[in-house]
This record gives C-alpha cells, sequence and structure tokens, in this order.
C-alpha cells in the first residue's frame, strides 16, 4: 500500500510526533508498504492530494492531529485514516468532556473543575493538593501540581511557570495520592498494566522522553484484582469512547485505597510511538514487536 505518515505540525508535542512519524515510516518500509512522510503544515489538503496515499498512518500528537480537526479533513477528503474518527477525538482530547461522558458510563475519575486560567491567580480552586493542567494537552505538558509546600503562593503567584499563559481553560482535580498506572487497548484488546515510577514528583514530560530516568514496571506489581480492574477500565473508556486501533488509558492509583483507589486521568487516542514509548512496551510483553503493533494499527485505519 501507498502509505502518508502524517507527523509533526505545530503542537507542543511536534518532537515526540516527528519521533513516533520516524519509527512508524521505517516499520512501515519493513513490511514493504511504499512511505510517504509528510510534516504537516497549512498545506496538508494540497500535499495529500498530490500523493493520492490508499491510507494515512496518523502519528501526530495534541493539536490539530489528535483533536478531530485533521480527522475531520481525511473524512472529507475520503481518506482512510489510523486511530479513532472525529467525534472520538473530539471528546477524548479534552479532559473535561471525557469526564463527563466515562462517569456516565461509571467509570471512575477525580472530580474536576474547569477555571478560565486568567482567574488562576485569584487563588485556589480546589483545596490543596491539587492537579492543575490544560485541558486539551498532551505528554503533560503544562501540568503542574500545587501542594501545600509548593512556593505558589496564595493566590498563585504570578511568576510562577505554569500552564496558565498559553491556554484559555485550565482543569483542576484532586491530586491523587499514589501510583501512576497505564493500560494500552488494542483492537478492542487491553494489553498489560505498566506502573510508571519517575523520579520527580510526577512522570512529566523530561520524564516521559528522556531515557533512563524513568522506571517502567510491565506488568505492574498489584494484586490480580487491581491488574484486572485497570484492564478493564481502559477497555470500556475504549468502547464506550469509540476509539478505533490504538488507544491508552492513563491512570493514578492510591494503593490504600484498594481497587476503589484506581482513578482514570485520560484517554489517548494517539497514543505515542517513540522508544520509550508505553503502548510499544507493552506490545512487546505480549509477543507484538514494533512493526508488527504497526501493521495491525495501520489495518485497522478506516
Ligand atoms: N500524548 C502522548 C504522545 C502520549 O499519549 O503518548
Ligand atoms: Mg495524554
Amino acid at each position: 500500500k501507498h502509505v502518508v505518515v502524517l507527523m509533526g505540525g505545530w503542537s507542543a508535542e511536534r518532537e515526540v510526533s516527528l519521533t513516533s512519524g520516524r519509527g512508524i515510516a521505517e516499520a512501515l518500509r519493513s513490511l514493504g508498504h511504499r512511505v510517504t512522510e509528510i510534516d504537516m503544515g497549512r498545506d496538508v489538503a494540497a500535499r495529500l492530494l498530490e500523493a493520492k496515499p490508499d491510507v494515512v498512518f496518523n502519528a501526530l500528537h495534541g493539536t490539530p492531529g489528535e483533536d478531530g480537526t485533521v480527522q475531520g479533513m481525511l473524512d472529507l477528503m475520503g481518506i482512510p485514516y489510523t486511530h479513532s474518527g472525529l467525534a472520538t477525538s473530539v471528546v477524548a482530547i479534552d479532559k473535561e468532556l471525557t469526564k463527563q461522558v466515562l462517569s456516565r458510563a461509571g467509570v471512575r475519575l477525580p472530580g474536576g473543575k474547569v477555571i478560565e486560567s486568567k482567574s488562576v491567580h485569584d487563588g485556589d480552586p480546589l483545596p490543596r493538593p491539587y492537579v492543575l493542567k490544560p485541558v486539551n494537552e498532551g505528554s503533560s505538558v503544562g501540568v503542574a501540581i500545587v501542594t501545600d509546600s509548593s512556593n505558589y503562593g496564595n493566590p498563585i503567584s504570578r511568576d510562577v511557570p505554569g500552564p496558565w499563559a498559553d491556554y484559555d481553560q485550565l482543569m483542576a482535580e484532586p491530586f491523587i495520592a499514589g501510583r501512576e498506572l497505564t493500560v494500552a487497548v488494542l483492537d478492542d484488546e487491553p494489553l498489560a498494566v505498566t506502573e510508571l515510577q519517575a523520579k520527580g514528583d510526577f512522570y512529566d514530560y523530561e520524564a516521559k522522553y528522556t531515557d533512563g530516568i524513568t522506571t517502567h514496571i510491565c506488568p505492574a506489581e498489584l494484586p490480580a484484582e487491581v491488574t484486572k480492574a485497570a484492564m478493564e477500565m481502559a477497555l470500556k473508556a475504549h468502547r464506550v469512547l469509540g476509539c478505533r486501533g490504538a488507544s491508552r488509558s492513563d491512570f493514578r492509583y492510591d494503593d490504600r485505597l484498594g481497587v476503589d483507589g484506581l482513578f482514570l486521568l485520560e484517554v489517548n487516542t494517539q497514543p505515542g510511538m517513540t522508544p520509550l514509548s508505553l503502548v510499544p512496551e507493552q506490545a512487546k510483553y505480549r509477543g507484538i514487536d514494533y512493526a508488527t503493533l504497526v501493521g495491525r494499527i495501520l489495518e485497522s485505519a478506516a
């Protein structure tokens, strides 16, 4: 097949996407496909018309490749593409919409409150500790944990680096003490549970993409019922949102509470495919090598 790998773009996760995209392109070539790599610019529609691919492998992360915009364009052009479709992408990129849809379906998530970023200096939106994050960003870009010992001051001081400047809306969420877990779903099957043990406060951008600074434990050492519950929650989220191909759900787990301490934070519809990414790692654990994984995601394109 002639496959266009769409990557790059202009989101905060541009570099992550280029790394995902290059790996995917190489894997597709090894599978015998003819591959065109496109670093997405505003002229992407014209470049796709020229390339005339059979299918697009969407390796974009963030806006506008993960939020439904690119999906809508490809729908309109009649080009099949990998991962989730338009409506799913619109909901899943937005952490507040995701909470509304999944909590109605009975999935446990932390409570949350959306605030206008310009009101962030007016005082704490929630009792501390809480997490402040952009509603529609990825890779932990712009995430801050506000604790009693943060020198954020009250109201939050203007000179603290944080997400507030670049985003209209922020989500404030109670901080869940405990552990960080993730579950990939591939073709309607949860693969495994991985625990991320970051050296710093949490699994932030640097911890995600710097080799050697986060310990990945796959499969996570958890009571069997917690592993089962996390996999069920990820599968339910994948199905309720209508995800296609691969997705990855991220969790916090307060192990003092057992199964009731599992909280789903968000669903990633364009999960990273870099050498340090978690979907390839879980696939490998299940005996699916990187190229086979890429091939399976390609097959799920619609
Ligand atoms: N947003 C990054 C790419 C991930 O979910 O892996
Ligand atoms: Mg994410």
